[in-house]
């Protein structure tokens, strides 16, 4: 089996208010997380704070981004692509999160987007989940649907690059969480999606996260008992504290 080393994404959302907020905040997860060496740590800041993230990047925190247009230029209105974001050092962007999606982007766009992030040799970090649950397993189906049409426009070769965040968006920022077997379940289940339709060699190298209230609380029993490589977190990565425990769960 891949052995991967554990990745934990900071989403921050619409936050904080101003560039030098996000600057501060970035200072002072960079210090909360320096003596960290046994996970990638990666912050996603809004987009118009990246530059000035960026000026204040130390080593050891990696820039990410929330999103980017599949296009790389043209009729695109207010929209910004992979290769400008890549300008200021980001590496990882989030792709098809489930606040995106809720605006209307469908699972063609994100498979679009996932390619373009590929090209720009970035990673893309692909976000799946149900809006809800229900006892006939129906919510299978949908996490099955969006992983299928992403994995069936890539290569084996760009499959491996994928990260797949699992966030249930039952469980995104209302504090309810996927209990541990709900995340290993599932865990099981992608792993499974992605051998059907590629490999089992290819299956084991794409990287799992779980998303979803992820909290210093409840980080260390779902890191061991989920199986995931790590976690995509909300609220708790605006708090350095908080977050530098949940790098500390995934030890
Ligand atoms: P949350 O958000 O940790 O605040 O639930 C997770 C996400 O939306 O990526």
């Amino acid at each position: 089996m891949t052995k991967h080393q554990p990745l934990v994404v900071g989403n921050w959302k619409l936050n904080p208010g101003t560039s030098k907020e996000a600057s501060e905040l970035f200072r002072k997860i960079s210090v909360a997380t320096k003596k960290i060496d046994h996970a990638t740590i990666v912050v996603a800041p809004p987009t118009i704070h990246i530059p000035a993230v960026a000026r204040v990047q130390k080593p050891g925190v990696v820039l990410g981004a929330q999103d980017a247009h599949f296009e790389e230029r043209g009729a695109c209105t207010g929209s910004v692509s992979a290769t400008l974001l890549s300008e200021f050092n980001v590496q990882y962007i989030i792709v098809g999160h489930s606040e995106r999606r809720a605006l209307g982007e469908t699972n063609d766009q994100v498979a679009k987007k996932v390619k373009a992030v590929l090209k720009r040799r970035l990673t893309p970090v692909v976000c799946v989940g149900e809006l809800e649950r229900d006892d006939r397993g129906q919510f299978y189906t949908v996490v099955a649907e969006q992983l299928r049409s992403i994995f069936t426009v890539l290569s084996p070769q760009e499959m491996t690059k994928v990260v797949i965040a699992y966030e249930p968006i039952w469980a995104i920022g209302t504090g309810k969480t996927a209990t541990p077997a709900d995340v290993k379940e599932m865990q099981l289940f992608i792993k499974s999606t992605i051998t059907k339709i590629a490999s089992r060699s290819t299956a084991e190298r794409v990287r799992l996260l779980y998303g979803g209230s992820v909290k210093e609380s409840n980080a260390a029993m779902l890191h061991t008992e989920g199986g995931m490589q790590g976690f995509l977190v909300g609220g708790a990565s605006l708090v350095p504290s908080e977050f530098a425990a949940i790098l500390q769960a995934v030890k």
